[in-house]
């Protein structure tokens, strides 16, 4: 059997909590995108030349949580042969037996358009800079400013900027709680597996 669950949405939004809830709950594999970008962009060198050779211990790393990583993500991202080396292998996991959840930004509208199911996760800046700031700490503003400069990077790139898919179903979690807006995934997901 397969069956993908698409999940995509801003920086912070909560798609990493989200997902690794609902694949425990239906024992889906998962997938977090957003760590093979991060991994690329910290690992220095060509950008291109990283994704093509990008290995396990690159996604082992522990800076890939970082502001940092972030940001140097969002930069690699931008560059299609960057996006199109990565793009087999996330359309592989999408597919494979027993189901998946992939969390990223373009799941829904470019790697997986089939999927059974895509939700687009979202939260205003202010409350996912805050979510943020509680995780990496330091000063809020600065979260803030992150936030922004990576939505907008990131809303803004030519080559699979973050929308939601048509088909998309939007749920806005800023004033969720994380277990309310587990509860509303699981179910979307259940309702679409019949
Ligand atoms: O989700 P996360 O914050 O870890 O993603 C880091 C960056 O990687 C994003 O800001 C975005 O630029 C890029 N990304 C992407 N497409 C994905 C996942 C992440 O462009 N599917």
């Amino acid at each position: 059997m397969t069956f993908t669950v698409a999940i995509d949405g801003p920086a912070a939004a909560g798609k990493g909590t989200l997902s690794r809830a609902v694949a425990a709950h239906f024992g889906f594999a998962h997938l977090d995108t957003g760590a093979l970008y991060r991994a690329v962009g910290v690992k220095g060198g060509d950008p291109v030349e990283a994704a093509r050779s990008l290995a396990p211990e690159d996604l082992a790393r522990d800076d890939l949580r970082t502001l940092e990583a972030g940001q140097a993500a969002s930069r690699v991202a931008v560059i299609p042969e960057v996006r199109q080396a990565l793009l087999e292998f996330q359309r592989a996991f999408a597919r494979r037996a027993g189901g998946a959840v992939l969390d990223g930004r373009d799941i829904g509208t470019v790697i997986c358009p089939e999927a059974e199911v895509k939700l687009f996760v979202t939260a205003s800046p202010e409350v996912r800079a805050h979510r943020r700031w509680l995780e990496v700490g330091g000063d809020e503003g600065k979260v803030l400013a992150e936030v922004r400069e990576r939505d907008a990077r990131d809303m803004n790139r030519a080559d699979a900027p973050l929308k939601p898919a048509a088909d998309a179903v939007i749920l806005d979690t800023s004033a969720l709680s994380i277990e309310e807006a587990v509860a509303r995934a699981i179910t979307l997901i259940a309702a679409a597996r019949g």
